[in-house]
């Protein structure tokens, strides 16, 4: 069924089709009044993309690199907890679509999955390992340790969160992790598998973390240590001070603090602050080849999706969430080529106006 999606949007109707309503709204929903879920759709719609003409675009790829690795395409694929809720492929799915469109694949900690088991399903991926540091340093460090062991190319530490944000429509679906959909990083937590809230579940993780634990992470981890939550160019250079050998602008798709900017309204800021200094990725909203383009244009290195693959994954498994990966691959050649580019790398901010105050076509 996959097959005859033609864009994201179709991968989401499908999804919301197919999911109960205490799960869906869990993973389309955002915090408060979800203005900044909607704000991070409208963020890339406010540009326009000016397009350069009568360049050779024959040869145009999508393909790039990052920490000196080859990727298929600058668009990965972002941590979202609990996949196993929207597929019983869940994690293992995601993986193997991420490893077949040749990118990476950033798994949570609070995954249905281990580590271990997902390199094992798709061995020829590439992997990431999301982080929440839980009140029980043993839980956390096992996790890391086996993700690393596992051949995880890089840690990403979550910043925007715990505490978790006030997720309106779980409290309206009384939503609750079932005791069913075991969670491993929880489980060790507990000490039990039970059902539990997605309050419980972030009381176990500490909020106490602070700019000399992130460095005391990057100094002693084997791997890359990025940093995903960062919204302001302030945060961006302490960032690049504790060692963080990335960084991700995100407001965790609108999930945490509500009224937070959109990622793309302060891309340019984060980009011009790092300068150059590590690579800066940026996840929110991205839902087409051309809002990835505006993100690059920008000066982002690479964009994440989370909703985008989920979808795909919980309306049609691992084939959806390659068609979803595909499509947005698909998408991105189209438009780099369009503006003249042959490569994620010619795009500059030359490429972007700010589209008309009275643009209509932006709410749609
Ligand atoms: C249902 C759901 C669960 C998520 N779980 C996590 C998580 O466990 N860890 C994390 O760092 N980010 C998590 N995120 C945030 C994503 O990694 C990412 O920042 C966000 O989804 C990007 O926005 P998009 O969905 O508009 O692409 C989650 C997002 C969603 C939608």
């Amino acid at each position: 069924m996959s097959e005859g999606w033609i864009n994201v949007g179709d991968a989401e109707r499908a999804a919301a089709e197919r999911l109960e309503p205490g799960p869906l709204g869990y993973f389309a929903g955002g915090a408060g009044e979800e203005l900044t879920l909607r704000e991070n759709l409208e963020a890339w719609r406010r540009w326009r993309l000016r397009p350069r003409v009568l360049v050779d675009t024959s040869e145009t790829t999508t393909a790039t690199e990052l920490f000196g690795e080859p990727l298929s395409m600058p668009l990965l694929v972002a941590p979202v907890a609990y996949q196993r809720l929207a597929h019983p492929e869940g994690e293992i799915g995601m993986a193997r679509a991420a490893a077949a469109a040749g990118t990476v694949f950033c798994l949570s900690t609070l995954a249905t999955t281990l580590p271990a088991e997902v390199a094992e399903a798709a061995p020829g991926g590439r992997h990431w390992f999301q982080l929440y540091r839980f009140r029980d340093e043993g839980v956390t460090r096992a996790l890391t340790e086996e993700a690393v062991a596992a051949g995880f190319e890089a840690i990403v530490v979550t910043v925007d969160a715990p505490p978790g944000g006030n997720r309106e429509r779980d409290l309206r679906t009384s939503f609750e992790i079932p005791a069913d959909v075991g969670v491993p990083s929880v489980a060790a937590a507990l000490g039990v598998r039970r059902a539990v809230t997605l309050a419980e579940t972030f009381e176990l993780m500490t909020r106490a973390m602070g700019w000399p634990d992130l460095a005391d992470l990057a100094a002693e981890a084997s791997v890359p240590v990025l940093v995903k939550g960062i919204l302001t160019a302030e945060d961006a250079i302490l960032a690049v001070e504790y060692g963080a050998a990335a960084i991700v602008v995100s407001n965790h798709g609108g999930r945490q603090l509500d009224r937070s900017p959109a990622s793309g309204d302060v891309l340019a800021e984060i980009v011009d602050a790092v300068d150059g200094r590590i690579p800066v990725l940026v996840d929110g909203g991205i839902r087409r080849g051309v809002d990835a383009v505006v993100a690059l244009a920008l000066g982002a290195d690479a964009v994440l999706v989370g909703r985008p693959a989920l979808w795909g994954l919980a309306a049609g498994g691992e084939a959806g969430a390659s068609r979803v990966l595909e499509l947005l691959r698909a998408e991105l050649e189209l438009a780099l080529a369009l503006c003249g580019c042959t490569s994620p790398g010619d795009l500059s901010r030359a490429h972007l106006q700010r589209a008309p105050a009275t643009s209509v076509y932006s709410r749609q």
